[in-house]
């Protein structure tokens, strides 16, 4: 089991805290031992939904463990929960937004119940300069974020670590008995001087997995839509699994979005390549005028030579974020690649369906303030 892969000379390293370098989705799946989506799978998902998602069209979730189980229960009448999250360390960018929008599409598809976590407890334990007060300030940011996007209230239970511990932490010791030190030391790479606090946390980030099966007192089985930085938490939830008599929950992995730099995911911890869901639209305007793309170095290179969408964040975002239609897609990428279109009109062209989207978004943000509550697991209960 490795969660870091170190790439000699191009580094590639994929933890949950680190994602560094040029990513090879297909090595990164064979060496975490996922499956690549089939178009069978693909179908079968769409079938239920009435449309695939551009999302699941284009690739950009791309890899799974036990979808195809998962599907078959499904259709023999065991419906699954799913369970998604995020560990509030500062704004929302629009990265964690399409983990969650494909995740309201399985929700609507399939009816399903949604656990959503915040680890509070995991981004106090890494990050030493915030205090639990301001952590908390960003995670009641976030699920702003999560219920504008209009999951199902019904169905959708936010649960919040640290306020919540008491429905985790049954699940979440049994987790932590049966995983010893040296297996997490493997999966993330822990060291020494680590604080004792992140050694015990991913039992936390494991039991949302099992909670339906333990309330439930039977096997309920579980869907978790993330990015590939997550899979080391589901290796070892899945390790444990059958020792506790729960069923292994299955995984769909998305690739990352990538920032508006030369490389590297979309992270925080770069703001001026982020798009945040709470900037101004003016400030995404400035942020994606200054990006890297695929272009050539002059106007005159450009025409002669073409761009490379294959490369370019610019292309990336409008293909994968902003969904431009297939037509438009396709259309676009040909006119990169032979220069008829300049880096500074497809910048212009996605800064303006940008902050389309960031007005719209925010305004359900503003709504959401009116219905937080109704989302949360300590004010409805399972
Ligand atoms: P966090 O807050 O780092 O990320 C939240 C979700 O966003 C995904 N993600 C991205 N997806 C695409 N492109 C990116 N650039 C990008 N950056 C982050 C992450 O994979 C994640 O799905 N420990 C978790 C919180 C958590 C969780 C979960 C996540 C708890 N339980 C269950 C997923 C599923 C965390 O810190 O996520």
């Amino acid at each position: 089991m490795k969660s870091t892969l170190r790439n000699g000379k191009d580094e590639m390293v994929v933890t949950p805290w680190e994602v560094m370098g040029e990513i090879d989705y297909d090595r990164l799946s064979r060496e975490f031992g996922t499956h690549i989506i089939t178009d069978e799978l693909l179908q079968r998902i769409a079938k239920k939904a009435g449309y695939i998602h551009p999302l699941l069209k284009r690739g950009l979730f791309f890899s799974h463990r036990d979808l195809d189980v998962i599907l078959d229960e499904y259709d023999h009448g065991k419906p699954f929960v799913l369970y998604t999250g995020r560990g509030p360390s500062g704004p929302v960018h629009l990265g964690h937004l399409v983990t969650w929008i494909f995740t309201k599409y399985l929700q609507d598809a399939f009816n399903a119940k949604l656990y959503f976590q915040m680890t509070d407890d995991e981004k106090f334990l890494i990050n030493p300069k915030y205090t639990l007060t301001e952590i908390h300030n960003f995670m009641y940011e976030n699920i702003l974020d999560v219920i504008a996007l209009g999951f199902n209230k019904e169905k959708t239970k936010i649960i919040t670590d640290v306020k919540n511990i008491g429905s985790l932490y049954e699940v979440a010791l049994k987790v932590a008995r049966k995983v010893n030190f040296s297996t997490v030391k493997a999966v993330f790479g822990f060291k020494e001087s680590d604080n004792i606090g992140i050694i015990f946390f991913p039992a936390i980030q494991a039991a949302p997995a099992f909670l339906e099966s333990a309330l439930k007192g039977r096997s309920v089985p579980c869907l978790i839509p993330a990015a590939i930085d997550q899979d080391p938490y589901w290796r070892i939830t899945r390790d444990v699994a059958s020792k506790l008599g729960y069923p292994k929950p299955a995984q769909i992995h998305s690739k990352f979005l990538p920032g508006l730099g030369k490389e590297g995911k979309m992270s925080s911890s770069q703001p001026e390549t982020c798009i945040f869901t709470t900037d101004s639209p003016e400030v995404s305007e400035k942020k994606i005028m200054n990006a890297y793309t695929g272009g050539q170095a002059t106007l005159e290179e450009q025409k002669k030579l073409g761009g490379n969408p294959d490369i370019c964040p610019i292309f990336f975002y409008d293909y994968y974020v902003l969904l431009s239609d297939d037509k438009e897609a396709i259309q676009l990428r040909r006119k990169c690649r032979t220069g008829e279109v300049l880096c500074g009109e497809c910048k212009k062209n996605l800064a303006e369906k940008t902050k389309r989207f960031l007005v719209q978004h925010q305004k359900k943000r503003e709504d959401a303030k009116n219905n937080l509550t109704e989302y949360l697991l300590e004010r409805n209960g399972f």
